[in-house]
């Protein structure tokens, strides 16, 4: 039994709490929460948890093997640094720190304490992103040309951090997983309408290696909740909307032959006829999954077998190098700015 404690029962953390109190290899013991109101309805709900507003005394108890961090990201990086150096494991929800420079002594702290760091990026753990990567990896879509994203809702509007941080991370996570790359450089712009210096809608494009574009729409000013993704392939095109829950992918038997350039004259109505090739659109069975039952699975596998997790701190320190360029580009007016990636 791996005895975790849960420091954060705001809007997502009950649903960690649910799923590694119910796990049967992990058992809650604490859960930390600053708001008495929260503790209350964590007691409410699981009577047997013992509950806390003292993060320090509980990361420092020698029953507690394994720490999640689900509180506010400009907090990550206190919590999740002193659960790691006191020799617990760490589960830190996204965006995981709130600048590279945190991000990175994140990883250091795991890598020298030789504890497992992950990192919430559960849409890597959607039985249907697996699903695409397969695709993707198998070469059904070839070449990718362009991946659209958007993510998009009205609230809740955060004030910590802006559009990007707090819901294109999770887009981000995915890309750079699905295309097994890092992107080499974003322009982004956003505006702030709501609260000054926190964008409410941004829009970026990545840059990754290979001429492959991935556009990134997120906002919480938005009439309805979003979760499309495209991917534009030189074979076929797929489509995942994470809002259906029995038809999320589709796969587009859809592509534009290489016929369009041998045209010498300009006809471009029989030259549009000879281009385009309309075939089937294939919905495959998604079995289905809980995303957030899987993430916490691979978080216990990995604390049981030492094993790297997906989503491990490197990855997770990506993502943040990705939010802070967005940043920066947002601020110089939509500059195209390079990204550092792992390989330096
Ligand atoms: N993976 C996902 O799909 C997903 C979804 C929603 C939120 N999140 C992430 O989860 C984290 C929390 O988001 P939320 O929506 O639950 O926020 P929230 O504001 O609803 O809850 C945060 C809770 O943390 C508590 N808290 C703050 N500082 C604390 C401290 N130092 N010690 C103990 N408790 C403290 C607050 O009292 C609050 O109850 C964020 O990082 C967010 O990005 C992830």
């Amino acid at each position: 039994m791996v005895r975790i404690a849960v420091i954060g029962a705001g809007h997502w953390g009950p649903n960690l709490i649910a799923n590694f109190h119910d796990h049967r290899r992990s058992e809650v013991t604490w859960v930390v929460d600053l708001d008495r109101d929260r503790r209350e309805a964590v007691t409410l709900r699981f009577p047997d948890i013992r509950v806390s507003d003292d993060a320090a005394a509980v990361i420092a108890d020698p029953a507690v093997d394994a720490v999640v961090v689900a509180t506010p990201t400009g907090t990550h990086f206190a919590l999740a640094s002193a659960a790691l150096e006191a020799g617990k494991h760490v589960l830190v929800e996204k965006p995981m720190a709130a600048n590279v420079a945190d991000a990175e002594a994140l990883c250091e702290i795991a890598e020298a304490a030789g504890r497992t760091l992950m990192v919430g990026h559960i849409f890597i753990y959607n039985g249907a992103s697996q699903q695409a990567k397969g695709y993707l990896s198998d070469d059904e879509l070839g070449r990718i040309y362009y991946v659209s994203m958007t993510r998009t809702n009205l609230g809740p509007i955060r004030v910590d951090v802006n559009a990007a941080w707090d819901l294109a991370s999770h887009d981000i996570a995915l890309a750079s997983y699905w295309l097994d790359a890092e992107p080499v450089s974003v322009s982004a712009t956003g505006r702030d309408w709501i609260n000054p210096g926190v964008e409410d809608a941004v829009f970026a494009t990545l840059r990754y290696p290979g001429d492959v574009l991935v556009h990134l729409h997120a906002s919480w000013l938005h009439p309805s909740k979003t979760r499309d993704i495209i991917v534009v392939g030189e074979k076929r095109m797929l489509s995942f909307d994470d809002m259906s829950l029995t038809e999320p992918l589709r796969i587009y038997d859809k592509q534009v032959s290489p016929a369009r350039t041998s045209s010498s004259f300009v006809d471009s109505l029989a030259t549009f006829r000879m281009m385009v090739r309309e075939g089937d659109i294939r919905i495959p069975k998604v079995p289905p999954s809980q995303p957030l039952r899987n993430e916490c699975d691979h978080f216990l596998d990995c604390i049981e077998s030492g094993a790297t997790p997906i989503t491990d701190g490197r990855e997770g320190l990506a993502v943040v190098r990705v939010l802070e360029a967005i940043n920066q580009s947002m601020r110089e007016g939509g500059r195209e700015v390079r990204i550092a990636t792992r390989g330096g």
